[in-house]
């Protein structure tokens, strides 16, 4: 279901907005009246998605794991749009599937570097330029990895509890503000992020959810959507589930 004019004059970027659930997102934000920034390591995919949306979007080339592509991205997006509103922090990787006395070292790194030093660099610019106007919303795509902790998946799941632990952070730095910052810890959702994983994994993570089924796409941009609105006022540094009755906390 869409409303109309939702996101009317707000300026979104979407990381890892080239694919899956980011790139849903912001179709939705521009299809809802608002203006989509995709940033992704993804040159070609970003300006295609961005292209495909129309000209409410537009697309910037960033690697969210370094800090200096961070603030260049930031400037040019406020460039082009003038305002950033909101920001969805969709891009990750998942990293291998091994035990962690198996995980290679720097492996591991290159998650953490993407998954939560990435998601810091791009509230740390970001926040800033949604002072400048009073109002802001946050959406970090966290995991149910996070909350359980999935084995075979370490990094992951690690990288993304400690997306959980910035958001509850950063919302209590901002309460007082009209910035909210939440997160969402979906289930496996099937997305091009699955040809980064096993099929025992992918097995493993739906023999875990009780709807006996993957989520779909829809109803992960459905909530991330919500809190990305104007309508979501008295929520912040919460942790909001969409994983088919897995975690039910
Ligand atoms: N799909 C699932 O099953 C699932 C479940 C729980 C959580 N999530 C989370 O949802 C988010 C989106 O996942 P998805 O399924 O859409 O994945 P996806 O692989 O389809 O999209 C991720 C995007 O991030 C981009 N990206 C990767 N590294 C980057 C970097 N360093 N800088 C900028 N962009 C980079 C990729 O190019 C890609 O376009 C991720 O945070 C993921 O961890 C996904």
């Amino acid at each position: 279901m869409q409303f109309a004019e939702r996101f009317k004059g707000r300026v979104a970027v979407i990381t890892g907005g080239a694919s899956g659930i980011g790139v849903a997102v912001a179709h939705r934000i521009v299809a809802e009246g608002g203006k989509a920034c995709i940033w992704d390591l993804n040159a070609e995919a970003g300006a295609k998605a961005a292209d495909a949306i129309g000209s409410q979007a537009h697309s910037v080339t960033v690697d969210v794991s370094d800090e200096t592509s961070v603030t260049r991205a930031v400037a040019e997006t406020v460039k082009a749009f003038r305002q950033i509103d909101i920001l969805v922090t969709s891009a990750a990787i998942t990293g291998p599937n091994a035990t962690m006395w198996d995980y290679p070292p720097d492996k591991w790194r290159q998650v953490i570097d993407i998954n939560v030093n990435g998601v810091f660099y791009c509230c740390r610019a970001i926040v800033p330029e949604m002072q400048k106007s009073g109002y802001g919303r946050i959406v970090n795509i966290a995991s149910v990895a996070g909350k359980e902790g999935n084995p075979n998946a370490s990094a992951y799941s690690t990288s993304k509890a400690a997306v959980i632990g910035l958001t509850k952070s950063l919302g209590k730095e901002l309460a007082k503000s009209k910035i909210t910052v939440n997160c969402v810890t979906p289930a496996a959702v099937k997305t091009p992020i699955f040809d980064q994983m096993s099929q025992t994994h992918i097995d493993f993570m739906l023999s875990k959810i009780p709807m006996g089924r993957f989520g779909l796409v829809d109803e992960v941009t459905s909530l991330v959507t919500w809190l990305a609105s104007e309508e979501c006022s008295f929520s912040t540094g919460a942790v909001f589930d969409v994983s088919g009755g897995r975690a039910t906390y």
